[in-house]
């Protein structure tokens, strides 16, 4: 059963999703191209979002490759048309990924929505043919601990304690998933965390605001942050004065045994 709380159908949800590539496709790319997936693989990109990783596999794999797409939510998926592109309605925690097996499996900031992430993460390793790899990246909100604007870590604290609460767990958690997917039997594990310093009127900046206005309602009902200091976190977001430390990027990598 899915957790979601932020639907892609929200009027402004392409444009979020959109400034979240811009913040973490470089890393993204970086360690793919690291993995070697390269032309004629077969890949599956789990809960797509807006789309940016999937079309850039598509370029990677080339015409005699594939890219399968799933989302809960495919309404920003729909309208991308590549020839070497599937796009499938699919909820990873409820039923084995379609299309199997696959030469590359990857996932990006969607376990921490998850009321059971174990097992998502066990559908993709099953969805690999021997050899195959898994990348996940999750994210882990410590270093906002560290920036400087008692505004900023308030409000974030605030605003990641909201998005994850359908979901029961929280944004602190994958500090954890290297251990997880330890125990789960692949080969040749690796890992690596980067965070983005984020300036007030970034796109950085916007994703959060944009976030925030989503869950507004949500936010407030919690207690966690009153209307007044909420609105004071939203202008400074848009403060070039302010710097400030976003989530860390947590990327974990392991190859599907070949016995
Ligand atoms: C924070 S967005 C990340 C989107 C994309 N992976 C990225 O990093 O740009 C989380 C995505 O997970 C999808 N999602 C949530 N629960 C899901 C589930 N159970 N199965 C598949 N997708 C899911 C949402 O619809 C949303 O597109």
């Amino acid at each position: 059963m899915s957790g979601y709380a932020l639907d892609n159908s929200w009027e402004h949800a392409n444009r979020r999703l959109t400034l979240l590539e811009r913040m973490l496709d470089p890393m993204t790319q970086r360690r793919i191209t690291l993995l070697g997936v390269s032309q004629g693989a077969r890949c599956l990109e789990v809960a797509a979002g807006s789309g940016s990783i999937a079309k850039w596999l598509c370029e990677q794999v080339g015409p005699t490759g594939s890219v399968v797409a799933t989302d809960i939510n495919t309404a920003l998926l729909d309208p991308i048309r590549l020839p070497n592109l599937e796009v499938l309605q699919h909820d990873i925690v409820a039923s084995e990924p379609p299309g199997a097996p696959f030469d590359f499996v990857h996932s990006r900031w969607l376990l921490h929505h998850l009321r059971e992430p174990e097992q998502a993460i066990r559908q993709m390793i099953d969805a690999l043919r021997p050899g195959g790899w898994l990348l996940l990246e999750e994210v882990d909100f410590f270093p906002v601990h560290a920036s400087s604007s008692t505004v900023f870590r308030e409000f974030m604290v605030a605003l990641v304690n909201t998005v994850v609460r359908p979901s029961g767990r929280d944004c602190f958690w994958a500090r954890t998933l290297p251990e997880t997917v330890a125990a789960m039997g692949l080969e040749e594990l690796g890992g690596a965390g980067e965070f983005p310093v984020i300036q007030g009127g970034s796109p950085a900046a916007e994703f959060f605001e944009l976030t925030a206005v989503q869950m507004r309602d949500q936010l407030l009902a919690t207690g966690a942050l009153a209307a007044p200091r909420l609105d004071e976190a939203l202008q400074l977001l848009q403060s070039p004065d302010l710097w400030a430390f976003g989530g860390a990027n947590i990327a974990i990598w392991g190859r599907r045994r070949f016995n």
